[in-house]
């Protein structure tokens, strides 16, 4: 995965001020000699959750300050890492009024066409956390753990129209939307799943908008998103850069 993106608006490590070129406080050769390989998982997942969570913390500002009321959706929750942001910042706004929907197979990914994957890590089964795992992360978190719905399954097979009408039967509407869920085939299911849902003013996040694929629009999640918003009765507002992976967009009506 490249770290680097034209758009790249990433959460950076703290920085220290110099007076003196480069201006800013760099690691040097001592400093980094015994540098691992675990130290650059380290540095990249810090680095990376960072993102997310500036994001997260923006995204309920955003909906508090528009009045937007509705529910927080997640497709791919798996460690429940965006998920516990999600219920975090709810509760800095408290927003009491919001349900949390978990749409996973809580299996791990279905089968996946290697040919088609950016990466071999993604195959049937990987990536997964069991639903009891979920719950007992949500629980250990203590948020709004009581608000919390998970809807297991995979999502060709979840997904069905019948489910968004009870969802809507229950008063469901989204505010924020994560979508988190890697592959093409995953996210056309849940984004034509979501179309009902919406709102005037509900984000969608997209998690994976340029993960894989060198950051093309032409292949997985970015492709599913392209097809989805051309198709769609919605027009998505490209709102809020996330690290240099993911993205927000603004659900509006159409001109
Ligand atoms: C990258 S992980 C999500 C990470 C999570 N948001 C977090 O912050 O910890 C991807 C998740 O998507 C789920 N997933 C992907 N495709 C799916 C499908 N077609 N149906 C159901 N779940 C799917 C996997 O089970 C996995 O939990």
């Amino acid at each position: 995965m490249s770290s680097e993106h034209k758009h790249c608006h990433a959460v950076l490590p703290p920085v220290r001020r110099k007076n003196g070129e480069p201006w800013v406080d760099l690691p040097g050769g001592a400093e980094l000699a015994a540098w691992s390989t675990d130290d650059q998982v380290r540095y990249n997942q810090q680095n990376r959750q960072a993102a997310k969570h500036a994001f997260y913390v923006s995204a309920f500002d955003f909906l508090h300050d528009n009045d937007i009321r509705g529910d927080y959706l997640e497709f791919g929750c798996h460690r429940a890492r965006t998920f516990r942001m999600a219920l975090t910042e709810a509760r800095r706004q408290n927003m009491d009024f919001m349900r949390f929907y978990a749409f996973d197979s809580f299996a791990g990914l279905p089968d996946c066409d290697p040919e088609r994957v950016w990466t071999k890590t993604w195959t049937k089964g990987a990536l997964k956390t069991g639903e009891d795992e979920f719950k007992a992360i949500i629980a250990g978190h203590g948020v709004y753990a009581d608000k919390v719905r998970t809807v297991p399954g995979f999502y060709d097979q979840s997904l069905t129209p019948q489910l968004a009408a009870r969802l809507k039967g229950e008063d469901c509407r989204a505010a924020l939307i994560c979508v988190d869920c890697d592959l093409y085939e995953s996210a056309v299911s849940v984004l034509g799943f979501l179309e009902p849902l919406l709102q005037p003013g509900a984000l969608v996040y997209l998690d994976d908008m340029f993960a894989g694929y060198k950051g093309s629009p032409l292949k997985g999640v970015y492709k599913a998103f392209r097809e989805f918003a051309a198709a769609s009765a919605w027009h998505f507002e490209p709102h809020i850069q996330v690290g240099w992976a993911g993205r927000s967009f603004v659900t509006c009506e159409k001109a």
